[in-house]
């Protein structure tokens, strides 16, 4: 599977900030607030943060239009356990496509990617939580329902 034509996918970089990125999460859930400072600060804490295996933590990615503008974008958290003999497991975040953007398999292709991250990172599994209009996306990406999810808000 590849992207379409004139797309891209990169790792994010801090520049991103006035690129797009924001727009683009905001077809997912409220954005707020998130100036330049505080978008560096984010960027630096992620990409420091290290597995013991030498993987990063937190790998986010954006997929880009000809022009460098954000398009897609998604992260794979991977964490570190005591279980499983300190099994890395994977955990897929705020996915999202541009509205102007989806039905080009933009998202299909992220996941794709994202899961291969987890995977070469030595994760045993990746999950993630979605809403019941989103199922079928997932299960076209290869991923089977397991579990119910839980929360609480503050
Ligand atoms: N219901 C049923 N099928 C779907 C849906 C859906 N909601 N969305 C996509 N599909 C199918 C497509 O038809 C396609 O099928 P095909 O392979 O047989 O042609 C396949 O899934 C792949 O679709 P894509 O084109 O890759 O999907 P797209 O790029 O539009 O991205 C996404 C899908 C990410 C859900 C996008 O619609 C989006 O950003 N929505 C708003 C934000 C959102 O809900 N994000 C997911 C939150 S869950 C999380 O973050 C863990």
């Amino acid at each position: 599977m590849s992207l379409p034509s004139g797309y891209s996918i990169r790792e994010l970089k801090a520049s991103d900030h006035t690129n797009g990125i924001l727009d683009v999460l905001s077809g997912l859930t409220t954005v707020g607030t998130v100036t330049a400072n505080a978008f560096e600060s984010i960027f630096k804490q992620w990409s420091t943060l290290k597995l013991s295996n030498g993987s990063n933590v937190y790998n986010p990615l954006v997929i880009v239009d000809s022009n460098g503008k954000v398009v897609a974008t998604g992260m794979v958290f991977i964490e570190e356990k005591l279980i499983h003999s300190g099994g890395l497991v994977g955990h897929i975040e705020d996915i999202a496509v541009d509205s102007s953007q989806q039905g080009k398999s933009l998202g299909k292709f992220l996941i794709k990617e994202l899961s291969l991250i987890a995977k070469r990172s030595g994760a045993y599994k990746v999950i993630l939580d979605c809403s019941e209009s989103n199922v079928k996306f997932y299960e076209k990406c290869g991923y089977k329902e397991a579990g119910v999810e839980m929360q609480i808000r503050y």
